[in-house]
Parts: C-alpha cells; sequence; structure tokens
C-alpha cells in the first residue's frame, strides 16, 4: 500500500482518490501517525498543508524512518517541508502562486515526469515558495515564476512537487501519481474485486460465529454492507430495516423487495404510528430531527433485544467519514455512528467494512457484487427522511400530499434520463398555503418546491439546470394530480449559502 501523510491539507482525500482510481490500495493517516507494521508500505506521500513550513504551529513530521527507506513524494507543502528540513529556505514570495500555470522545462529522463510534455498545465496553491534548494536537491521541471517546480533528491528515490498533481485542473497529474507508483514498484491490483474477496476472508477470520445486528436504510452504504457480510456469514447477519413513515412512496416495500432477493434475512418493522405520534404539534427542525433519531433508536434497540446473542454491530460508514473524525493533531480517533448514540447496555462491538472505501468504490463494489442498479446508483437520502421536507408540523397527510408529488417528479426523472446525471433530488411541501383557480373554482392549497443538486460529496452543491420543458412537465402534472397542491416552485439556490435540505 501507499501511504498519505496527511498535513491537514483540503485536496488530500483527492490524493487517496486518484490512487484509487489508478486500482492502488492506499490509506491517509495524519501527519504523524505513520504506521508502526510498516511492512506493506511501498511508498510515502506528504501532503499539502494550509499552514507556512516558518508557522510555529506549522505540523512537522519526524521523516527519518521514511527517507531513504521508501520512495517518496512530496506535495506543496510536503515538497516544503523536505527542502526546509534539509536545509532549504522557504518564503513567502512577491507573486503569490495560486492557479493555472505550465511546466516550462522538464528533465524527461526523470521517471516522474516520464512521458510528460513542456507546456503541461499544473495548479498551484500555495503562497510560499522554495527560494534556496539544498545542494542534492535537482531541479526535474519549472514554470515561468517557479523554478523549484518539481525536484528530485540525489540518492534518494524522493521527489517533491510545487503543484497539485491530484487535482482535476493539473493535466497529466493522475500520469505523474502513476509514475510514482511505478517507481514504488507497485502492482496496482487492487480492485472492487479484489477487495471483495480479502473483505469477505477477513470479516469471516474476524466473526467466526459471531451474530451480528446492522440497520438497514434503503441506501448504497447499509445495503452493500448488509451484502457484504451476508456473503461472509450468511444467517448470522440479521438486518432491520426502519419504515418511520417518513419514507418516499412505496419504498419501504421496494426495498424489502431487493432485499429479499439478495438473500437477506431483514426484519421490517412498522413503526409509523409511534413517529407519527411524537412528532405531533412539532415544528422546530432540530427538535424534529432528534425525535426521529431518537425514535429510530427505540425501534432499533427494542427489536434487537428480542435477538439473543448479538455480539457486533455492522454499520455503513464510509471513508470520507473515517478521515473527517481522525485528529490531526492528536490521537483521538473517534467512530461515527450513523445509528448515532446506541444506548450503552447494547455494549456491541462495530463492524464496518465499507470504512476505507469512497463513495464512487461502494457503487463499484455493489455492482461487482451484482446488486441492482436501483440499489446502488439510489441518490442519497437524509435519515430523517420526509420528516425534514414537510417544512414546519408533519401530519399525516401532508406526508402522503408530499409522497405523491415527490414520487411523479422523480418517476419523471428516470423517464426523462436526468436521475444518474443529478446528486440529488427531492420536493418540499412548504407550510404557506395560496390562492389558485382550477376550473371555475378558488382553490387555496400547498406549495411544492422542487429541488435537483449537483456535487461530488454534499459539502458544496449547485442547483441543477433542469430543462425547462421537463420542470414544465413535473409542474402540470403535479398541480393536475396531487390534491392539496396548487403551485410547483423550482429552488435556484447553490450551497453554500444555502443547503441540500430546507431544514
Ligand atoms: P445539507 O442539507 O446539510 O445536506 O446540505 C447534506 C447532505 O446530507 C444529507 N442529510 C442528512 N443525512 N441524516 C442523514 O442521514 C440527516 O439528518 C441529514 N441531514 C442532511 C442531505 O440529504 C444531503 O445529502
Amino acid at each position: 500500500k501507499i501511504i498519505i501523510l496527511d498535513f491537514g491539507s483540503q485536496t488530500t482525500q483527492l490524493i487517496g482518490r486518484r490512487l484509487r482510481e489508478l486500482n492502488m490500495y492506499c490509506e491517509i493517516v495524519p501527519y504523524n501517525h505513520f504506521p508502526k507494521d510498516a511492512s506493506d508500505v511501498k511508498g510515502v506521500i506528504l501532503s499539502g498543508s494550509p499552514y507556512s513550513v516558518n508557522d510555529e504551529t506549522a505540523f512537522k513530521a519526524d521523516l527519518s524512518e521514511i527517507r531513504g527507506k521508501y520512495p517518496v513524494l512530496g506535495i506543496c507543502y510536503g515538497a516544503q517541508f523536505l527542502a526546509y528540513t534539509s536545509g532549504g529556505k522557504v518564503e513567502s514570495g512577491d507573486s503569490r502562486e495560486y492557479g493555472r500555470a505550465n511546466l516550462g522545462s522538464i528533465n524527461g529522463n526523470d521517471p516522474l515526469l516520464k512521458g510528460i510534455e513542456a507546456g503541461s498545465q499544473v495548479w498551484m496553491s500555495h503562497g510560499d515558495t522554495i527560494t534556496v534548494l539544498p545542494s542534492s536537491f535537482k531541479i526535474v521541471a519549472s514554470t515561468n515564476d517557479v523554478p523549484a517546480a518539481a525536484y528530485h533528491i540525489e540518492g534518494e528515490q524522493t521527489w517533491g512537487v510545487q503543484f497539485h498533481p491530484e487535482v482535476f485542473h493539473t493535466t497529466d497529474g493522475t500520469k505523474i501519481l502513476d509514475n510514482f507508483l511505478s517507481i514504488c514498484g507497485c502492482a496496482k491490483d487492487w480492485t472492487p474485486a479484489s477487495f471483495i474477496e480479502s473483505t469477505v476472508a477477513e470479516l469471516k477470520k474476524q466473526l467466526g460465529d459471531d451474530k451480528v445486528i446492522l440497520a438497514l436504510s434503503g441506501g448504497v452504504d447499509s445495503s452493500v454492507t448488509a451484502v457484504l457480510l451476508n456473503k461472509a456469514i450468511g444467517k448470522n447477519l440479521t438486518c432491520i430495516f426502519v419504515d418511520h413513515g417518513l419514507l418516499r412512496k412505496n419504498e419501504f416495500e421496494k426495498v424489502m423487495d431487493d432485499y429479499e432477493h439478495l438473500g437477506l434475512n431483514v426484519i421490517g418493522v412498522n413503526a409509523k404510528e409511534k413517529f407519527y405520534r411524537e412528532l405531533h404539534g412539532v415544528t422546530d427542525p432540530e427538535q424534529k430531527r432528534k425525535i426521529i433519531g431518537k425514535g429510530f433508536i427505540d425501534v432499533f434497540d427494542e427489536e434487537a433485544k428480542k435477538l439473543k446473542d448479538i455480539k457486533w454491530l455492522g454499520q455503513g460508514t464510509i471513508y470520507p467519514d473515517v478521515i473527517e473524525s481522525l485528529s490531526i493533531t492528536g490521537t483521538v480517533i473517534k467512530s461515527h455512528h450513523n445509528v448515532g448514540g446506541l444506548p450503552d447496555t447494547m455494549k456491541l462491538k462495530l463492524v464496518e467494512p465499507l470504512r476505507l472505501l469512497f463513495k464512487d468504490e461502494v457503487r463499484r463494489v455493489g455492482n461487482e457484487l451484482g446488486m441492482m442498479p436501483n440499489l446502488i446508483k439510489r441518490h442519497p437520502f437524509p435519515g430523517p427522511g420526509l420528516g425534514i421536507r414537510v417544512l414546519g408540523e408533519i401530519t399525516p397527510e401532508k406526508i402522503e400530499i408530499l409522497q405523491n408529488a415527490d414520487d411523479i417528479y422523480i418517476s419523471l426523472m428516470r423517464e426523462w434520463g436526468l436521475y444518474d446525471k443529478i446528486w440529488q433530488a427531492g420536493s418540499i411541501l412548504l407550510p404557506v398555503r395560496s390562492v389558485g383557480v382550477m376550473g371555475d373554482e378558488r382553490t387555496y392549497d400547498y406549495t411544492i418546491a422542487l429541488r435537483a443538486v449537483t456535487s461530488t460529496d454534499a459539502m458544496t452543491a449547485d442547483w441543477a439546470q433542469l430543462p425547462y420543458d421537463f420542470l414544465a412537465k413535473v409542474s402540470n402534472e403535479i398541480i393536475n394530480k396531487v390534491k392539496g397542491v396548487n403551485r410547483v416552485v423550482y429552488d435556484i439556490s447553490s450551497k453554500p449559502p444555502a443547503t441540500i435540505e430546507w431544514e
């Protein structure tokens, strides 16, 4: 594997993604947590950082056990850190280095830059420049403003690049990372199939004859987790799927059906009444979330108690959750609890087979496992479901109106071939009524807002430029077919400053 030492850059995750796209297994660890058992490490990458190496508080790693032992690639801050700790000088430049630049001169014999042509576009993002290079550091590429855009350290398999090869705008970035993998002598055989094989073997070893319980949500992550666990331990896995009455129209039945086809042992629990009762009269979004979250745990706990000898809780935690919860400054490594704080009395150990995968890899694994596309390609859907899409007070009647409108919207989106182009789409029922006219009658009904966004990680999102013809069709169908709605609007806000959900 390749170890990526994370010095806190926003693009560290991207380095990991690029390597995985090259079928290379890698792990991102805090800059000061190089693994103790490094027998399978083939190379090390040092990430960028928000700091300058000259800052008192900058992250400083001890590289004495790394340099000279493994091939090393320093990126941006990583490159500056190598120079700085070898007696070079790093200073904040007059011309700050942000954005596009082109590699002017390239040493064609350098293995890191093999096959890269002069003029290749790279992306810079740092306020500092290396102004004095230690004597063993040889420049292998320059740009107009940055003499040491890339260097190699003589006598070592160590390189530094001032630009970011992992970002999209560095045109040959993936090629450079691939060259680094060749230098490391990596086999690049990490594929969904190999992941499944090794994970199932590990799960068998880890779990033995123990019993595992898992909460399914209908989403990609929990579904793929269930299928993997099922492959490893079969009937010792019990899944629980709770219908809180806030799912999409017919979602519970459809998903239960899919799960049965997958051969999963699923207990479906209809808890609609409980949730509607507890949510009655509540309008505050945070309070609604709390009630729904706690209600979910109550139901899960009650079902789990009926089962005997459960030792493990399966969870669909994925890599971005894990990376976010790794503390870069210290040793605290906490796990994300998707089910949100289970009662201590359950005392279950966690098993999280997807914890090292990115979302797109989870989808590829699901595909390889033969899961149906409607489970794998599904848009993200929030845990509290339509509970946070009926703004204000929730009633069963309002949920039904929203389910019907949303069903028209999403079905048409699939029909028009738009579903897979959108990160996430949904409908919102607004708590206002307005006047309309239908036939000869005055109406005084609700408004439905349609939301559709493009995104890669839900951290930022842009409203999707859906075709007018499509919006016209959806609006027409909803107003004509869904009783209680006389107006449809389209949300054209991006995140930030808005959020994807309205509550
Ligand atoms: P926002 O609204 O914060 O949403 O832009 C970002 C992403 O997170 C989803 N979301 C949730 N998912 N429980 C979840 O499991 C929640 O309480 C929750 N709130 C928001 C949202 O659908 C979007 O994909």
